[in-house]
């Protein structure tokens, strides 16, 4: 490996689409069950998949079993799992604390739609954990955002939320709205349009959805000062662009502004979650919101959301003025698998372990990105970790988008077909669960300077 001052941002560029072409061909070789199975679902399923974040060219894997930190597709290739179900599964694969207590609870039914001890026993772990008194559960992240959203309409009287640029919290309408918007269409980086990320949004959804950057505090003022805003959802640490930190003093002030103008404060940790650190982001950044929206890594790989609240967000529900409701919300299956989460396996201990190993896997990864001189860096939030292809670190959505994309697609494939899976492309980030070794860990920076070697060679 050599460093490459000499060498032209540009020109890497050129040389990882290379890497591209041929890993494409690598790949298409060794995934020819995963094609078939692709082309076969395509024929019942829009995209040959049960969510289009799934779908990817020129097909994606398909996988037929998964344990611990490892997945195995259906043409027998395992991988070292980084995406970790896009961070769902900070217990790894099938935890044996999570597999026994489903298999309990299987002796004692799966579904009672009437309350069970356990809906407690969660609740009391998660106000242990976030400092919010009063809980409720559902079914996925997209739910929690959900309905906090509307509680905090209900304790305001407000219509208008404000997001993020960039920020993702689920499916539903109102948070569908400047998701990836393309720059050219999406307005000064200070005040961004509000541009629908799908089709289906109604004007009046549109209207009611302020976007504002990340790390900007005037901005998020401006939207704020006419009192007619009832809540500002936005993640602690933003995790579908790499990750993206708050600048010293951002989430205080965001804080301060939110309360002077009587606006509810929601801390979306479907993510940073439990991964981020015992108490989540919000205890790592020592913030308090008004509502945190929970999902992903609480269910242990079952589906489960939560949303927790402060007693006058959460009396919007308990005077019944707020409705919040569900068939499957609190069921003992799920209840049973986040205990064991809580209690057994995500302790402080397994957690803080777990972010140590991260640690490793980013010093590796930072070695070797001095050692070449590379227009790249690392960032770490808790377990979880990613490499981004700017020089600089960045701190919004319009400075993600000037990263560069053939680079991370590049190393991407390339990982793929030598047993590393992340999700694809430069959204996301890797999840040291409590199950990977340090050898797994570390295959990531082994695989990584692979391709350093070949970029430079
Ligand atoms: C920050 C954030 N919020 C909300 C959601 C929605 O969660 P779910 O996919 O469980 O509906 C996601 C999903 O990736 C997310 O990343």
């Amino acid at each position: 490996m050599s460093a490459t001052e000499s060498i032209p941002t540009r020109e890497l560029a050129e040389r990882a689409k290379l890497i591209t072409t041929r890993e494409l061909g690598v790949y298409m070789d060794r995934t020819r069950g995963s094609q078939a199975a692709t082309q076969r679902a395509r024929k019942v399923l829009p995209m040959g998949v049960p969510s289009s974040f799934q779908a990817y060219d020129p097909h994606p894997i398909v996988v037929r079993r998964a344990q611990e930190a490892w997945m195995e597709d259906v043409d027998g290739n395992r991988y070292v799992d980084f995406d970790m179900g896009y961070g769902a599964l900070f217990s790894g694969h099938c935890h044996p604390a999570v597999r026994r207590a489903v298999e309990t609870q299987l002796d004692n039914g799966t579904l009672f739609v009437t309350p069970c001890e356990a809906n407690a026993d969660v609740a009391e772990l998660l106000r242990d954990r976030y400092g919010l008194p009063m809980w409720r559960f559902t079914n996925s992240g997209t739910e929690a955002t959900m309905d906090a959203i509307r509680v905090a309409r209900g304790v305001t009287g407000r219509e208008k939320i404000v997001k993020v640029e960039g920020g993702y919290h689920g499916h539903h309408d109102e948070v569908m709205i400047s998701m990836k918007p393309p720059v050219s269409e999406a307005g000064p980086a200070d005040s961004p349009r509000a541009i629908p990320s799908t089709a289906g949004i109604t004007r009046a959804v549109l209207r009611d959805t302020i976007v504002v950057p990340f790390n900007n505090l005037e901005a998020l003022e401006r939207a704020l000062q006419g009192g007619d805003v009832a809540c500002f959802i936005v993640e602690p640490v933003m995790e579908n662009i790499g990750i993206c930190k708050p600048l010293p003093g951002y989430l205080q002030g965001v804080r301060d502004i939110t309360r002077k103008y009587g606006t509810m404060l929601i801390f979306d940790e479907v993510k940073t979650g439990i991964t981020a650190g015992w108490g989540g982001a919000s205890g790592a950044v020592g913030v308090q919101p008004d509502l945190v929206a929970l999902a992903k890594s609480i269910g242990g790989g079952l589906p489960l959301g939560a949303f927790g609240g402060t007693y006058e967000c959460m009396d919007q529900i308990s005077s019944g003025k707020v409705l919040h409701l569900g068939t499957y919300n609190g069921n003992p299956l799920c209840m049973a698998a986040a205990t064991a989460v809580l209690t057994e396996i995500c302790t402080p201990e397994a957690t803080d372990s777990a972010i140590q190993r991260n640690r490793l896997l980013l010093d590796a990864c930072d070695t070797i990105i001095a050692r070449a001189g590379l227009p790249a860096h690392t960032v770490q939030f808790g377990a979880k970790g990613c490499v981004t292809w700017a020089a600089e670190p960045i701190t919004n959505y319009r400075d993600y988008k000037a990263t560069d994309f053939d680079l991370a697609f590049a190393q991407w494939m390339h990982g793929i077909n030598r047993g590393v899976l992340l999700p694809p492309g430069l959204d996301e980030q890797w999840l040291i669960s409590v199950l990977h070794t340090d050898a797994d860990a570390l295959r990531y920076a082994a695989v990584f300077g692979e391709f350093v070697d070949e970029l430079l060679a």
